[in-house]
């Protein structure tokens, strides 16, 4: 872990909130180029997830300080899980007296973050804003809509997360589009990522591919989860899959299915750079993860997202992303490993060029420099 930036006097401190796995990325980019700004800041972990492949291996592959404090909310129910933020954070920010609050991406521990500052009129900033699937039946769609109707300054990946705010009527000197931070840490990471150590270790064939499934609409009923496992190995048949295995769902996929065999290995959740560095030489990724859309986009690695929508279409106008249902699973992996990666617009999306995080930074520096508080 690198060192923690000094901390400022109260009020003049930006505090990051940070809970659950796909938050690391995003922040590590950030957290460093407000570092580099002379910013004073510090880390509340809420504790969302807490297994060590789930929380501990991200601060150490992406140098991020060591957290101020941990609520250790844990898991449970999303009013119980939500119940508990709330009451955590509020007490957390109460006592810090941050000049400005940032959160990421759509889990609950964004959700909860903003909801308290709002009330304690505590400013936010909200990275990865206007991202919209437009399926409320999404607990993270949720998330988005309340977090971008409070969030004070809103940092907006792509041009289409721009267009989202403005329709919802945010105020357009609150947004910017500033980027993807996310790939400012697969840039920063590209030299570690090395396929050949992993693939040994886990004893796999020079050509595989990658899955995972993590989305309550795909593994929290038995009878989804069937219909998923039997077309994910209709592609082990085709091509050896290991599956880097969320613990959501862990029981469910393993009761519809999904179990090791020769060509099918299910493991642990990997490393940030274990992990990317598996996707890197994968000759395709089946997911249901909305980062790593963006990562096999980067990466140029065909990848099927077995989900009915996408927050994220840049993937698939700018990248290598296709949406599939199980039932169109295994006939679109026989094409993608055919075909391999196909860009269609030939051109990686707008400013995901690894300088986000000092975008982001340097809005907030401005922001902090005038006073708007
Ligand atoms: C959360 C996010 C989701 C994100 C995902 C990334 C919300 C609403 N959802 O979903 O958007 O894509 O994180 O990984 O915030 N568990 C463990 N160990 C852990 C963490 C979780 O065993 O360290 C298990 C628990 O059984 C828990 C379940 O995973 O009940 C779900 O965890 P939770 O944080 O509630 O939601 P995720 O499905 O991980
Ligand atoms: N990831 C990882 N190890 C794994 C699976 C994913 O390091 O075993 C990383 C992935 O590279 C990306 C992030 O976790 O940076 C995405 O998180 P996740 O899929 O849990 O959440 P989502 O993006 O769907 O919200």
């Amino acid at each position: 872990m690198t060192d923690t930036h000094p901390t400022g006097p109260a009020g003049q401190t930006v505090l990051h909130v940070l809970g659950a796995r796909p938050n690391f990325p995003k922040a590590a980019p950030v957290v460093r180029a407000l570092a580099e700004a002379g910013v004073a800041q510090e880390i509340v972990h809420t504790g969302q997830h807490y297994d060590a492949l789930m929380s501990d291996v991200f601060f150490a592959d992406l140098g991020l300080p060591e957290p101020v404090a941990n609520l250790a909310v844990g898991s449970g129910t999303h009013a119980r899980q939500t119940a508990a933020l709330l009451t955590g954070l509020e007490e957390v920010i109460t006592e810090r007296r941050p000049a400005l609050v940032v959160v990421y991406g759509d889990v609950n521990s964004t959700l909860a973050a903003v909801l308290v500052c709002a009330k304690l009129g505590v400013p936010t900033a909200h990275v990865e804003a206007g991202l919209r699937s437009f399926d409320r039946g999404m607990p993270e769609e949720v998330n988005r809509v309340v977090v971008d109707a409070l969030a004070d300054l809103l940092f907006a990946t792509s041009p289409d997360a721009l267009s989202h705010l403005a329709n919802e009527g945010v105020a357009p000197e609150k947004a910017h589009l500033v980027g993807n931070p996310m790939i400012d840490s697969l840039f920063s990471a590209l030299p570690k990522l090395d396929p050949a150590p992993v693939v040994a270790r886990l004893g796999l064939p020079e050509r595989y591919a990658v899955a995972t499934l993590h989305r309550p609409g795909n593994v929290d009923s038995l009878d989804t989860a069937r219909e998923l496992v039997s077309a994910v190995l209709k592609v082990a048949e085709q091509v050896p899959v290991v599956v880097p295995l969320h613990p959501r769902g862990r029981e469910r996929l393993a009761e519809a299915g999904l179990v090791p065999s020769e060509r099918l290995s299910i493991i642990e959740p990997l490393g940030y750079v274990d992990f990317l560095s598996l996707v890197r030489g994968a000759a395709l990724v089946v997911t249901d993860s909305g980062g790593v859309q963006e990562e096999t986009t980067m990466l140029e690695v065909p990848c099927l997202t077995v989900r009915p929508n996408t927050e994220r279409p840049i993937t698939i106008s700018h990248g290598t992303n296709r949406l599939v249902t199980p039932a169109t699973l295994p006939a679109a992996a026989e094409k993608a490993l055919a075909e391999g990666a196909r860009t269609p617009s030939g051109e990686l999306p707008p400013l995901w060029d690894g300088r986000s995080g000092a975008r982001i930074a340097g809005v907030i520096a401005r922001w902090l420099a005038d006073g708007s508080r």
